[in-house]
């Protein structure tokens, strides 16, 4: 008995590593950089320059989001970087990826293709500055989550205004060092694009993180 309980143990460890998720700006975004940016930038279609606009891209061939989380057999960026893809080439046009970057991709959609890894969550990453790092999902219906990194402890405040400027809603918060995810609710409000500011309190001064927008689709 004893010794069945040791080899258990051993397994446990021995497979830990396999539990730690797959970071979207350290890990997936670099490749996109290295690889395919410089044709699938902010120019229509595809974008692959940030977690956003990766997540919100529809494919003109595949007629829908590219990323499909969960699910990276039904996701046209798995297909369009395996061999022989549904429509058009492979990708990056002209080469290929690694096998090592496409089964990290694979393993990014497979975890939830969320942008911060679960294990990050509530643990501080030391972050080096004050950096808004977008909401998801995008678009969204009724809730999304809105990320930003503080390096010091501070007040925050996320503020949600509709297109015409008009303000919906703040929340005002204290974060400590790290990342932070705020959730916000717009099940009360039409559907429509919307923007948002997030800054910083600290010390009697008012400092801007970040704006974006998002689209809230009923
Ligand atoms: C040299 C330019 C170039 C590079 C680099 C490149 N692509 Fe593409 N990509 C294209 C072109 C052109 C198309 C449309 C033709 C086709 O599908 O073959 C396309 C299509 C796609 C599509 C399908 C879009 C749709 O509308 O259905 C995806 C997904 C994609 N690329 C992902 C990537 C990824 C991921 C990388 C990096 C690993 C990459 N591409 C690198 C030029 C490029």
């Amino acid at each position: 008995m004893k010794k069945s309980y040791h080899v258990i143990i051993v397994l446990l460890f021995a497979s830990s590593p396999l539990f730690a998720q797959v970071d979207y700006e350290t890990q997936i975004q670099t490749i996109f950089n290295a690889r395919c940016t410089n044709c699938h930038g902010a120019n229509g279609g595809v974008d692959l320059s940030s977690f956003n606009s990766l997540m919100s891209s529809v494919g003109n061939a595949y007629g829908d989001r590219v990323v499909v989380a969960f699910e990276p057999d039904s996701s046209g960026l798995v297909d369009k970087i395996e061999p022989s893809p549904m429509f058009g080439s492979r990708m990056p046009q002209g080469g290929m990826l690694d096998q090592s970057d496409i089964d990290l991709i694979r393993q990014w959609i497979s975890e939830g293709a969320s942008a911060v890894p679960a294990s990050n969550e509530g643990e501080s990453l030391n972050p080096e500055e004050f950096k808004l790092l977008g909401n998801y999902p995008n678009p969204f219906n009724p809730g999304t989550q809105i990320l930003f990194d503080v390096p010091v402890a501070t007040q925050y405040t996320v503020s949600i205004y509709s297109i015409n400027g008009q303000l919906i809603t703040e929340q005002v918060g204290n974060a400590s060092a790290g990342r932070v995810q705020v959730s916000v609710n717009l099940g009360a409000n039409p559907s429509g694009m919307y923007f948002y500011r997030v800054s910083a309190q600290m010390n009697g001064a008012t400092r801007l993180i970040g704006t974006g927008q998002m689209t809230l689709i009923k």
